[in-house]
């Protein structure tokens, strides 16, 4: 019996040591799933575009493909060739120009991130060769970007030392703007990168304009700078929803794209692709050719062994669903992103800041509200079970808090009225609770003192200027050094 037995009387080990003796199984199941129980439902995490529910058919497939490792091409060809259908599939989705159905050029990966570092690489690797063989410098590479990217933006250029530059954002403009964004190009420009689908509002960039401008910018300067299109979550929503919208392969200056089959491809988390636009744009450099599997295996992916039931069940999505399930299922989140945008509005209090084109979901701020507002509807919600993130927007709109509610395949109709009612009913606590005392107000002076470290800075608050006046003014004795950090958005994925 294990609930009356010592497994549960006895304190677990405080320190993080393997503990020296071994447990039963059944009370090593238990002890770690009645721990589990203490996370948020997934099915309740409005936060991530990531799939929480799976057909049981599909559950069972993944389930039969988890002791195979995917990198053992040589000794599981079937999972290989899986793989090969659905980077054809994903090509032919995006239109790239193949000559042969069977030859597109791509690789899955463990998401979007990683898909998006391998691009990165082929890009800096094409800019790199050329400079070279023009004989000018080729250690200063930047990429242009807006500010809304994702975190896995900056990690690439970090990692990779390519020099991240951002086109700043502006009221009522949360996407990059192409033409500030050309304007940014300059010869050590490795790409230029757009994303379809902003994690902060759903909206799509404009690839089609900045494909124009570039290829204008390109003709004038004798520079061939390319794009890459971040459609981790719009690749598997554009192409169902808006097929006349041009932003994938059709645009000859699109040479890579990424998608998450993690998002809107429908599979639980750890599935992404790339795929390149033909087998020139990915620099020989990348790809490694072993053989100690097996025969000749050609791989390029930043890891190398991985499982193999991401691959099976991206695979059942394809063959399951087709073109028409996918539109039905899109369909579906976009009426309940409808009804839950129309919700909101009806509050009077909520601030739609997402498009209705774009992927389904819903962000908003609150009107004429403290910035602690938002948080504090956060919080009330996750009472309800309900996980809303709340965030603040990147540099430039740094005054706005935002909300943002993902809609994915399994917010069904009746989870999206109660949380509109759930988030009514909270609105209302806030206003009671909000507090009787006027929030004190802070004025600093402040010198700043920059590093050499672009990312990091000290905030020199002087003792001096530090005025306490909630009574009277107030001096406070001690000078204040704040440390600066560059970051982006937490909590929003
Ligand atoms: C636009 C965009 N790019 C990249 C990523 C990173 O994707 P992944 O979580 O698949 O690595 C995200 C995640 O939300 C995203 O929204």
């Amino acid at each position: 019996m294990f609930f009356a037995s010592r497994y549960v009387q006895d304190p677990l080990p405080r320190s993080y040591r393997m503990p020296e003796n071994s447990i039963p199984k059944e009370v090593a199941y238990q002890i770690i799933h009645d721990e589990l129980q203490l996370d948020g439902n997934p099915r309740l995490n409005l936060a991530s575009f990531v799939t929480t529910w799976m057909e049981p058919e599909c559950d069972k497939l993944m389930l039969e493909s988890m002791n195979k490792n995917y990198v053992d091409m040589d000794e599981y060809p079937v999972t290989t060739e899986l793989q090969n259908r659905c980077v054809n599939m994903i090509a032919n989705l995006f239109n790239a120009p193949l000559r042969d159905s069977k030859q597109a050029v791509g690789v899955g990966t463990v998401g979007s991130s990683e898909a998006i570092m391998l691009a990165g690489l082929a890009f800096k690797k094409k800019w790199q060769n050329k400079r070279k063989i023009e004989g000018k410098p080729f250690d200063k590479p930047n990429i242009v970007t807006g500010a809304n990217v994702q975190v896995c933006w900056e990690k690439f250029a970090r990692y990779f030392d390519v020099e991240l530059k951002e086109v700043k954002l502006s009221e009522g403009c949360y996407v990059m703007d192409p033409k500030k964004a050309v304007d940014m190009v300059d010869e050590n420009t490795i790409g230029v990168a757009a994303v379809l689908g902003s994690t902060l509002t759903g909206e799509f960039e404009d690839v089609k304009l900045l494909n124009d401008l570039l290829t204008e910018k390109n003709k004038k300067t004798g520079w061939d700078t390319p794009i890459h299109v971040d459609a981790a979550s719009g690749g598997f929503v554009a192409p169902f929803l808006y097929p006349e919208l041009e932003w994938d392969f059709r645009l000859p200056l699109v040479k890579s794209i990424n998608v998450s089959g993690h998002k809107y491809g429908l599979v639980y988390a750890g599935i992404g692709w790339v795929i390149w636009r033909s087998k020139e744009e990915l620099p020989d450099e990348l790809v490694f050719h072993i053989n100690y599997l097996g025969a000749d295996q050609p791989t390029f992916t930043l890891n190398f062994s991985k499982g193999s039931s991401q691959i099976v069940a991206q695979y059942y999505q394809f063959l399951r669903m087709g073109i028409e399930g996918y539109k039905k299922v899109i369909s579906n989140c976009m009426e309940n992103a409808r009804i839950l945008r129309k919700g909101l509005e009806k509050t009077g209090r909520a601030q739609i800041v997402s498009k209705e084109r774009g992927i389904p979901l819903v962000a908003f701020a609150l009107k004429n509200k403290s910035k602690r507002s938002a948080f504090e509807l956060s919080k009330a919600l996750r009472h309800d079970g309900w996980i809303v993130p709340a965030y603040t927007m990147p540099a430039d709109l740094e005054h706005m808090t935002v909300l943002r509610v993902v809609v994915r395949e399994d917010l069904g109709r009746q989870l999206i009225e109660r949380l509109i009612s759930h988030i009514n009913a909270a609105l209302s606590e806030i206003e009671y609770d909000a507090p009787l005392v006027p929030t004190p107000k802070i004025a600093f002076t402040v010198e700043v003192t920059s590093s050499d470290d672009k990312d990091e800075a000290s905030l020199l608050i002087p003792a001096t200027s530090i005025q306490w006046k909630q009574h009277k003014p107030q001096t406070i004795s001690k000078a204040k050094e704040v440390q600066v950090f560059g970051t982006k958005t937490k909590g929003v994925c």
